[in-house]
């Protein structure tokens, strides 16, 4: 049976951008066309040209430039489009000018009649990626940005060398902004699947500044090297593979809210298994008291900068 030709378009070619579209070319042999669409129309062209040259060791792909109306039979766009943070930016610090850029770029690809799944890097994550659904007014599920899953392998680093474990045997969520009011839910964290605080011998102090650790990082990494890419490249491929293969992995990601732990209109970062139709649900989750408490306070933080928002 002839299988159906997967398309992805990427918006942004950035240090982001690029790294994705790189480590994407790795990650799945199921991609047949790769477009690459930049306001630099040259940088994007020479980039399809380079990553041309990894093909023969990875699978045959159609990678071009193009612009937005090549959306019109992709499978997914992915926007890592915007300006980044500098040292001493949050990533709040960016929401009027990313907005603007991102109302600029949805529009014209639901024009070319998209109808796959938007995944959304761009900062600040959990907002654009609201802005997107609401901008484009596709059903929720098919709009997704990549949340905590960074703050999550950070975490998850961060763990495994306190503890002097395998990264892999470690599955410890960061979750709610992907920024500074994000939280660890240690509470479910496990290792080897055993509960963290049943293995590991930490204290509260421990937890929390675990959980700073983790908000630094992303600035640790800005002021060592002017930007962080290789880290939401993949967790950006990651996804897009799961779309594409249509793998069922469980990922905390800015997933939607309708009504749980008494949000809605919002996306934050918590669990969700993704396939080929997007979110295909956002994992119920039995937060203690204090995890809800810090939930329900990146979302007012959320809420706030939305509603202050100018498009
Ligand atoms: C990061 O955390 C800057 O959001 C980006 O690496």
């Amino acid at each position: 049976m002839l299988r159906h030709h997967h398309k992805v378009l990427l918006v942004g070619d950035g240090a982001v951008g690029s790294s994705f579209a790189f480590s994407l070319l790795q990650t799945t042999q199921e991609v047949d066309e790769l477009v690459i669409v930049d306001l630099k129309k040259d940088k994007a062209t020479g980039e399809s040209l380079d990553l041309q040259d990894i093909t023969p060791l990875t699978s045959p792909v159609n990678i071009h430039a193009g612009d937005y109306s090549d959306a019109t039979d992709a499978d997914v766009v992915v926007i890592t489009a915007g300006v980044p943070r500098k040292p001493g930016e949050t990533r709040l610090d960016l929401v009027n000018k990313n907005a603007k850029i991102l109302s600029t770029i949805v529009t014209p690809i639901v024009e070319s009649g998209f109808s796959g799944i938007f995944v959304v890097s761009s900062n600040p994550v959990d907002i654009l990626t609201t802005l997107t659904q609401k901008l484009s007014g596709f059903p929720k599920h098919r709009v997704i940005g990549t949340g905590t899953s960074l703050d999550t392998a950070r975490l998850d680093v961060l763990l495994s060398e306190k503890l002097d474990l395998p990264v892999n045997e470690i599955d410890a969520f960061i979750l709610g902004e992907h920024g500074d009011t994000s939280f660890g839910a240690f509470d479910e964290a496990t290792v080897n699947g055993k509960p963290l605080k049943e293995v590991a011998n930490l204290t509260d102090q421990d937890y929390a500044a675990l959980e700073k650790a983790v908000k630094a990082r992303g600035s640790e990494i800005i002021n060592g090297k002017g930007a962080t890419f290789y880290g939401v490249a993949k967790y950006l491929a990651y996804i897009v593979r799961a779309i594409i293969e249509n793998r069922n992995v469980m990922l905390p990601v800015s997933a939607p809210l309708t009504g749980q732990y008494g949000i809605k209109d919002l996306y934050l970062g918590l669990p969700a298994i993704i396939n080929r139709t997007g979110i295909e649900r956002v994992v119920d989750y039995d937060f203690s008291e204090a995890e809800l408490k810090k939930l329900t306070l990146s979302a007012t933080k959320m809420k706030e900068v939305l509603d202050n928002v100018e498009l």
